[in-house]
């Protein structure tokens, strides 16, 4: 089985990020072959200042490193140094229906408040379906938001296999578990656009800041509370063992304890539970070739896959001997 996914390095990775998919990932990199690259050609449909595009694809390799992700399990790289792809995306532009497109939900919004979209970001879904094809993956783990994409894909795939014969691989979405809810600072869902994040890599001084200063309920101290409806202990759960869940369970239910106490430990576990990726991080960000090596490692891995499936395309359209 090939595992596949790409990441967009449109900023740097909060909690949410990596509870809803960058932890699924790399639970996934023992796969028999994994795929992950930092999406760096997708960026640019909204992020157009290159040292900042430069800057944000270094970082995403350094956090995905530093969280787990292993080179020698899994194959990492950044999108635009596999140039297969952007060929391959040509291919399939070729019969890709315009109706199609329209549909996709990115372009569809942008329309729909009166935006002009160009034609990056209106043909975005066939550079994935490039990105996946050229892999010859299997299973893609995405969220939920991306699952129309992957339907894409598998359209384009069809349609080009249908009139020139099994060139690609059928790849099917895996729709990571998104069971766990990650709220933000002020309880809604934790998201950039929302402003309320809290970045892995922030300096735990400042991470403690922004839990101190989280949205409460002004219910008197006294009061009992029921744990499963409240965000700060809803983003405890999330770092701590079964035994200090139910134990600040059992206070939320006795009343009697201010929000600030849970406040505290809830900076307390984030920090404990990032402490060993933020030292791998500063170990990688002292050494960035040895960030780079792993790239280029990675991508010439990739490029090689990737060479084949072109070819194998290119032959059956008839551009290639
Ligand atoms: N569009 C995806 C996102 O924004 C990122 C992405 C690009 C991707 N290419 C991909 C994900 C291929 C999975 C497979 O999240």
């Amino acid at each position: 089985m090939r595992v596949l996914s790409g990441i967009q390095p449109t900023g740097r990775f909060h909690w949410g990020n990596y509870f809803g998919a960058i932890r699924q990932y790399i639970d996934l990199q023992n796969e028999d072959e994994s795929y992950y690259f930092i999406a760096n050609l997708h960026a640019l449909t909204t992020l157009r200042n290159p040292d900042e595009l430069r800057q944000l694809t270094l970082d995403a390799a350094m956090d995905l490193l530093a969280l787990g992700l292993d080179p020698d399990n899994a194959i990492l790289f950044v999108q635009s140094d596999v140039p297969e792809v952007s060929e391959l995306t040509w291919l399939l532009m070729t019969g890709a229906p315009l109706g199609l497109l329209e549909r996709c939900h990115a372009y569809k919004e942008k329309k729909a408040k009166g935006l002009t979209a160009d034609a990056g970001l209106f043909t975005y879904p066939v550079l994935m379906a490039a990105d996946i094809l050229a892999y010859d993956a299997d299973v893609v783990p995405v969220g939920e938001d991306q699952v129309q994409h992957i339907e894409v894909c598998r359209d384009l795939a069809r349609s080009f296999n249908h009139h020139y014969g099994e060139v690609f691989v059928m790849p099917k979405a895996k729709v990571l578990d998104n069971a766990a809810k990650v709220p933000g600072t002020d309880g809604e869902k934790m998201s950039k656009s929302y402003d309320n994040t809290i970045e892995i890599f922030e300096q735990p001084k400042a991470a403690r800041k922004k839990v101190m200063r989280m949205t409460t309920d002004s219910r008197p101290v006294e009061d009992s509370k029921d744990p499963d409806t409240d965000h700060l202990y809803q983003l405890y759960s999330l770092f701590v063992d079964d035994e200090a869940r139910e134990q600040m369970a059992a206070k939320y239910r006795a009343g009697g304890f201010g929000y600030g106490e849970v406040k505290k430990a809830l900076a307390e576990a984030a920090e404990q539970y990032f402490a060993e990726a933020h030292a791998k991080r500063e170990e990688l960000a002292a050494h960035p070739e040895k960030v780079r090596e792993i790239l280029d490692d990675g991508a010439s891995q990739a490029r090689k896959k990737a060479a084949e499936v072109l070819a194998r395309a290119q032959k059956a359209c008839g551009i290639r001997s």
